[in-house]
């Protein structure tokens, strides 16, 4: 082939890939087994929605920023999802390949917002699988602290947070998720649906213990830090919502993907948010806002404080359960990203590489774990929520962008299912999550922009180079995803 001009290059990175070429690798003998139904996969979304969220940064966030406004924060955030989740839906039912967000990008704007995407979905699962092992390490302590054994508090806290100098416990869980991962041990939908009862069943007995002992003077003031802190809270919050938009990455997997992928990402969106503003308004109900100050484990604290020990043992047993569920598919989204884009020729093969015996990726679940691992033992929890929101926000914006674009320049593509009132929907998100990341500090913004500029050089430098756009090969070599064989 003799070498391609700098314009030809240059053009080539705003190149799509046609729909009928991503969906090549879903089917043949490599295909993923479609297994899940909707009901299945609503389950796994909740499973991967509800964790630390709710269980833990809701604490923060009432005694900082939202006081009892906390369940408004928590509506005005699952407005903004629910504006990305019919884009997402349409997108699921229309392309149901694994890489989720990245893909679409690829579908509908070209290779280059492709990989922002994909870069940006990376800071966001590893931020968010360390956020989430800090939830569990708040509740693991709080659990052991109510048996009588206290950590000490070096070994359980960041640096410049309590006397802390790592955080141990969030280290060991994502070494014990990691090592699950390797072996090969997959959330089947048996497991996550005992997961999911176990943890909705523990927010159902909070309410139902708890119900009783709101006292409404706890409501007054409504609104202690304002408008702007209830939208802060918003931004922050968001965080609890994170998750319906994995449930895409298993597209290859489910039956009857052009009906399941809506049902699944709506449904999981709608239960849970049902749920939080059910939880929200009970808990500021139940204890003054101001009281979560430092609580890492709100829920099984307020349960204390009102003298229901027993109950908030229960629910710390049962948010340690959850928050490992979110873990594990946390960890599995991460390493379907990195495939798609090593399977596009835009990260190295190494990152689709499956171990000869386990059939898992071993050296990148390893290297997930090991960054993970090190974020979730020396950032507090807030630093980490705020960055992981600035991506996904982010990424809802070019999957919205996406929508429009793609219904513009092929208007002719089946879309089992349509995102309603185009181009209203998508631009009411783009707004609305430009809004919410403008609320986020400015270091988060920042930290942002210095992560993406990172992207762009590996991009220009390597991926560019290395992209298999124009390969006729591509759709033949298509990859395999662990424990699915
Ligand atoms: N939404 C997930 C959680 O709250 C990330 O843990």
């Amino acid at each position: 082939m003799p070498p391609r001009s700098f314009r030809d290059r240059y053009r080539s990175i705003f190149q799509t890939k046609p729909v009928s070429k991503l969906m090549e690798c879903t089917g043949g003998v490599h295909g993923l087994k479609k297994v899940l139904s909707p009901f299945e996969l609503t389950l796994l979304g909740i499973g991967a929605i509800i964790g630390t969220g709710i269980f833990v940064i809701t604490g923060i966030v009432a005694a900082d920023y939202s006081g009892p406004a906390l369940v408004v924060s928590f509506i005005i955030s699952g407005t903004v999802c629910a504006f990305a989740a019919l884009s997402y839906a349409e997108f699921a039912a229309m392309v149901p390949v694994a890489g989720s967000a990245y893909t679409y990008g690829y579908a509908s704007l070209g290779e280059v917002w492709a990989w922002i995407i994909g870069w940006d979905l990376i800071l966001e699962y590893s931020v968010s699988i360390a956020a989430v092992a800090v939830g569990w390490s708040g509740y693991m302590t709080s659990l052991l602290a109510g048996a009588g054994i206290t950590l000490p508090a070096p070994l359980i806290n960041p640096p410049g947070l309590d006397g802390g100098i790592v955080n141990l416990p969030a280290i060991l869980i994502i070494f014990v998720v990691t090592g699950l991962l390797i072996l090969g041990v997959k959330e089947s939908a048996r497991v996550n649906t005992v997961i999911v009862l176990i943890k909705v069943t523990v927010i159902l007995l909070f309410l139902f213990l708890a119900f009783s002992h709101i006292n409404p003077a706890n409501w007054t003031p409504f609104m202690p830090f304002g408008w702007s802190g209830v939208l802060t809270g918003a931004a922050i919050v968001f965080f609890a919502y994170i998750g319906f938009d994995a449930v895409s990455t298993a597209a290859e997997e489910v039956k009857d993907p052009q009906r399941t992928l809506p049902i699944g990402i709506i449904g999981s969106l709608v239960v849970s948010t049902i749920l939080y503003i059910a939880v929200t308004t009970v808990l500021t109900g139940i204890v003054p806002y101001s009281l979560f100050k430092n609580t890492a484990a709100p829920v099984a604290f307020a349960l204390g404080e009102i003298g229901i020990s027993w109950g908030s043992a229960l629910v710390s047993v049962g948010a340690i359960c959850g928050i490992t569920s979110v873990l594990i598919v946390l960890l599995f989204g991460q390493t379907r990203i990195f495939f798609a884009m090593s399977r596009d020729g835009l990260l190295p093969a190494v990152f689709r590489e499956l171990h000869p015996v386990y059939r898992t990726p071993v050296k990148v679940t390893l290297l997930v774990g090991v960054v993970t691992a090190l974020l979730a033992s020396l950032l507090p929890l807030q630093t980490i929520a705020e960055l992981v929101n600035i991506g996904t926000l982010a990424a809802f914006i070019i999957v919205s962008l996406g929508v429009i674009v793609l219904r513009r320049t092929k208007p002719d593509l089946e879309r089992p299912f349509r995102c309603p009132f185009v181009p209203l929907v998508p631009a009411l998100c783009i707004v609305s999550c430009s809004a919410l990341i403008f609320m986020l500090p400015t270091v988060t913004h920042l930290r942002f922009i210095i992560w993406l500029a990172i992207g762009l050089v590996i991009y220009f430098l390597y991926s560019m180079h290395h992209s298999r756009i124009n390969d006729d090969t591509t759709g033949l070599e298509c990859w395999a995803p662990p424990g699915n064989h």
